[in-house]
């Protein structure tokens, strides 16, 4: 299993890092199996998982579930949970107590934090000081989508360039292990890469970043929403399972299902004097 220390030499080394999203069992052990470096649990799940239009209403409790089955499903993997909507902003005690639980009832490895707020400044140091990794997150974070104008492309002005890469240099001096950059234009990406120490990982961020993170229904093509322009679609399971359903329905009402190898007998003579 990989570790902060880890991670960061496969920078060192130029090995790409391959992060995916999971949020239950069997989808942290097909993506462990499949050879992920790290799994994120993201708050991405409510809109996924739960079919909410952004991820604003996910909740602590549905993050702590979500982690807890992920680890059962992935117990050699290191595990990444968000820390979701306003919880990193509320007091200090509550945002310190909200990782406390991702850390001690869910599991997480780490946590992941959306911004470069003073609050999130504050926050990642003192958990690093208190012995939580914290990923950081740039660019376009979703939980400010409503304060963004939605979900599009960011820092491609200088302004908010320059920005993005003193936000970064933030993030590394107040302790994060390593850094997501979501959604901002190739060049700035490269940049913020060769800049920070720790490993940078994109999606929709091109391709010279340390590692890619992609969420897992959009990699499988297992989803019902819109699909972003910067996600590489390996599989269509939804269309798969669609017609396996639909096989399922047919043999239901023509009886094809279920077969003799599915069913268990009894004997006979006791069936047959059962209503006697
Ligand atoms: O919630 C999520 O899936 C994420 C990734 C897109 C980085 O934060
Ligand atoms: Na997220």
């Amino acid at each position: 299993m990989h570790t902060t220390v880890t991670l960061k030499a496969m920078k060192e080394n130029n090995e790409k890092i391959a992060m995916m999203t999971a949020y239950d069992a069997p989808g942290a052990a097909v993506v462990e199996t499949g050879g992920i470096d790290l799994i994120l649990v993201g708050d991405s799940a409510g809109m996924v998982i739960h079919g909410y239009d952004s991820t604003v209403p996910v909740t602590l409790e549905d993050m702590l579930l979500h982690t807890r089955a992920v680890r059962r499903g992935a117990k050699d993997t290191f595990v990444v949970t968000d820390i979701p909507f306003l919880l990193a902003h509320m007091d200090i005690a509550e945002s310190m107590r909200a990782a406390y639980r991702v850390m001690q009832e869910g599991g997480a490895h780490a946590i992941k934090l959306e911004g470069a707020s003073q609050e999130v400044m504050q926050l990642t140091e003192r958990l690093t000081a208190g012995g939580v990794p914290v990923m950081g997150h740039l660019g376009l974070t979703p939980q400010h989508a409503n304060v963004l104008g939605g979900f599009k492309v960011q820092a491609k002005e200088e302004e908010a360039a320059r920005q993005l890469l003193k936000d970064a240099e933030a993030l590394e001096a107040a302790g994060a292990f390593a850094i997501v950059l979501e959604c901002i234009p190739a060049q700035l990406a490269e940049q913020v890469t060769k800049h920070v120490s720790v490993p940078v990982i994109g999606i929709g961020a091109g391709a010279h970043t340390d590692g890619q993170v992609l969420v897992f229904h959009d990699a499988v093509g297992f989803g019902t929403g819109h699909v972003p322009k910067f996600v590489k679609t390996y599989a269509n399971i939804y269309e798969t399972v669609a017609e396996a359903v639909e096989t399922y329905v047919t043999d239901v009402k023509s009886g094809a299902f279920p077969e003799k190898k599915h069913t268990f007998q009894m004997n006979e003579d006791v069936a047959g004097r059962l209503y006697k």
